[in-house]
């Protein structure tokens, strides 16, 4: 085992927050007690000039950077180092006077006006030429800096731009795509459909709000094309960073399972992922371990992009947000057990958006450390403090990784597709919802479960669940094939193989491309239900399970029938199947039968492949970290009541100090994060001196 620790000179985990002295640079007294102020919370890294640009350049090629100089000398000798942004998230509006053209176009055809931020092409030269220079100003005047330990690459990176320029560049990228062959492409979008066939590439349009949608190849092609020009930008000030300063790692904050980037794709450009965590806390439609067990498959989708390597919390809320229907307070003790359960789950930080209120214009009311009151003794502040605390406390999980042995698969490709094809019914998809769902069932069976593309390598999990996988990308069924065959239990469900990576539908049964003869069965239909509708999934013991939305009638050929449908004119006919194949087994699920019935095969394949369970009491969530200082059991109480988890080992818990045996005691929204005697790692103390004393300043990045 290796120390994954991405930042040893910070000697443990980050602690920050986005913090913008560009506003206040008239107040040098609030400056200053800002830094007082971060030392009193236990902040130890912040997030700088991530909308600056202005501040940098107020007018086009008058550039001021001492401010930002400044500011960094002064909080490193506080103790406090900088992840600084490129700031190309908003653009000042001198630019936008001059280079109209690079403001983006909508699906409409219309020019954005200058204003808000995100707003620029991805494409445009003019925004290029600008960025770059500003970039490459910003990184000569911080290289070398003790200070800075990671490049933010603009902020929150989205949209889709129309403009002429990203059309022509969408050609291009087709052209690409099929070897400059229109016949390709023709065949592969089904266009001789409606008389759509293009003669050309120059003919082809994204899909606008008044134009050619009816083609799915279409549709997904332009969503690919979106993803992957925001991957070439990014791609663009990353090799302008690391010409400058080569060495300091680059990241760009994701954002929960954004839609119109493939996060799994963009991450291969990036040397850590960072995410950006605002659940609706506190709503009125579940309680807040559900909401939790949300963001707990959040955190599985960043950790699953880079795997054995922690990723970081780029920002949260110590309270509220403002841009939620409702923006709810988080309750006492919320914060702490939200911050610590991004460690449970991988982070090496917890950072906030942002450290002081802005005073006007659009986020005045967003919560942050500190108010417009001004003062350190708010109770959000002493909570910030008492995170701070508490994760120095945690120093020795630095580093440290999850050990997944169960995986679900998630694709945005599929997620695309899936919520473009033309059929079943327009509430009952659910891509996402189902994709949460299996991992809870996992989670509640006890085995700590990644999220990943069906291209990660599978062959570290006894399980993989693949949750409608409608879209199969080259060598998909492939790899599923090899995973079974070396042993792995495969558990697909419905909708699973219906089309190729241009949404053309596959021959000779679904689920398609070899996946067939993997499991023994095909899909000879698939029936849409009311909602009101049920039908039930009968195991050969009698036990039940309701079923919703979508049935598919199956034709077995090679395969044990373990349950049938109960209802309807298919009664009687499977519904999930098992196939053996050399050590391993593909299990169909053909309909969306309830999380207990799919609780019922996992459990399944989880014992017969002699994985140890460690289920927990309802509203605890427990995950494991292993590093070079040790195993780390974490416990979250998710409920406003006192609550008592079976101790998967003893050992001495980093947050009180108590030595625990049997039985772990929490509080209500309480943790305990237990130094589990079960590896030998070695003494904590002794483990911690080997942070950054050798003059390491490497990391380990990928
Ligand atoms: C995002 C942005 C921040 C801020 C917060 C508010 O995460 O990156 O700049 O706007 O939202 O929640
Ligand atoms: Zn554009």
């Amino acid at each position: 085992m290796t120390d994954k620790t991405l930042f040893p000179q910070i000697g443990g985990l980050i602690h920050g927050c986005d913090y913008n002295p560009e506003q206040w640079l008239d107040r040098p007294d609030i400056l200053k007690e800002d830094i007082r102020m971060m030392r009193k919370a236990g902040i130890n890294c912040v997030t700088l000039g991530v909308f600056s640009w202005a501040a940098y350049e107020p007018r086009q090629g008058e550039f001021h950077f001492d401010w930002l100089l400044r500011e960094m000398d002064e909080l490193y000798e506080n103790g406090v180092y900088t992840v600084l942004a490129t700031p190309t998230g908003a653009r000042p509006a001198w630019l936008d006077r001059a280079y109209p053209e690079a403001m983006r176009v909508n699906r409409d055809g219309s020019r954005n006006l200058h204003g808000l931020r995100h707003n620029h092409c991805p494409t445009s030269p003019a925004f290029r030429e600008r960025a770059e220079e500003l970039i490459r100003r910003l990184a000569k005047e911080v290289r070398g800096h003790p200070g800075l330990i990671l490049w933010h690459i603009s902020n929150e990176l989205g949209g889709e731009c129309f403009c002429p320029l990203c059309r022509e560049k969408f050609r291009e990228y087709l052209r690409r795509r099929f070897d400059n062959d229109i016949e390709k492409l023709n065949r592969a979008w089904w266009t001789a459909f409606w008389s759509h066939t293009y003669g050309d590439f120059d003919e082809i349009d994204p899909p606008m709000a008044h134009g050619e949608s009816s083609i799915m190849g279409l549709n997904l092609a332009w969503r690919e094309f979106t993803s992957w020009n925001m991957g070439e930008y990014i791609r663009f000030e990353r090799e302008l960073l690391n010409r400058v300063t080569p060495g300091v790692p680059v990241t760009t904050n994701f954002m929960r399972l954004y839609g119109t980037l493939d996060y799994q794709d963009l991450s291969k450009n990036l040397d850590v992922v960072s995410w950006d965590s605002y659940p609706d806390y506190h709503n009125d439609r579940e309680t807040l371990a559900r909401t939790a067990e949300g963001v707990a498959f959040d955190h599985a989708v960043m950790r699953g992009m880079k795997r054995d390597m922690p990723f970081l919390l780029m920002e949260s809320t110590p309270s509220l947000v403002n841009w939620h229907s409702c923006n709810k307070l988080k309750r006492p003790g919320v914060h702490r057990l939200s911050s610590l359960q991004a460690v449970a789950c991988g982070a090496d930080s917890v950072q906030y958006f942002q450290w002081r209120k802005g005073r006007g214009s659009y986020e005045q009311y967003h919560g942050a450390v500190v108010d417009h009151l001004g003062t350190d003794d708010t109770r959000v502040f002493r909570e910030v403090a008492e995170v701070g605390e508490l994760l120095k406390k945690l120093r020795p999980v630095t580093g440290s990784v999850l050990e997944a042995r169960a995986a679900v698969l998630f694709d945005w490709s599929n997620r695309w597709a899936v919520a473009d094809l033309p059929g079943l019914g327009k509430e009952c998809k659910k891509y996402e919802d189902v994709c949460r769902a299996q991992y809870a069932c996992l989670r509640r069976l006890g085995v700590e479960t990644d999220v990943v593309s069906p291209l990660a390598g599978l062959d570290r999990y006894a399980l993989v669940a693949a949750p409608m996988l409608y879209l199969l990308k080259p060598g998909t069924a492939r790899r599923l094939t090899e995973y079974v065959r070396g042993g792995g239990r495969l558990v697909m469900t419905y909708l699973a193989g219906y089309v190729d990576e241009t949404a053309l539908c596959f021959l000779g049964g679904f689920p398609g491309d070899g996946l067939r003869e993997l499991f023994g069965v095909c899909s000879e239909e698939i029936d849409t239900l009311y909602p009101s509708d049920r039908n039930r999934a009968v195991f050969s013991d009698g036990e039940e399970f309701e079923i919703r939305d979508l049935c598919e009638v199956l034709r077995v050929s090679d395969a044990e029938t373990l349950a049938v449908y109960g209802d309807d004119f298919y009664a009687g006919t499977p519904v999930v199947t098992r196939k053996r194949t050399g050590r391993g087994e593909a299990w169909y699920a053909a309909a969306r039968i309830e999380d207990r019935g799919m609780e019922r095969i996992y459990r399944r394949c989880l014992e017969d492949a002699g994985v140890e369970l460690r289920p927990m009491p309802e509203g605890i969530e427990y995950h494991q970290r292993r590093g070079v200082r040790g195993t780390f059991g974490f416990y979250l109480n998710h409920t406003d009541a006192p609550q008592q988890a079976p101790a998967v080992s003893g050992g001495r818990d980093l947050l009180s100090g108590a030595e625990l045996q049997d039985t772990v005691r929490l509080e209500p929204y309480g943790a305990a994060v237990v130094e589990e005697n079960l590896n030998g790692g070695e003494p904590v103390e002794k483990a911690l001196t080997g942070f950054s004393d050798k003059g390491e300043r490497a990391g380990n990045f990928r």
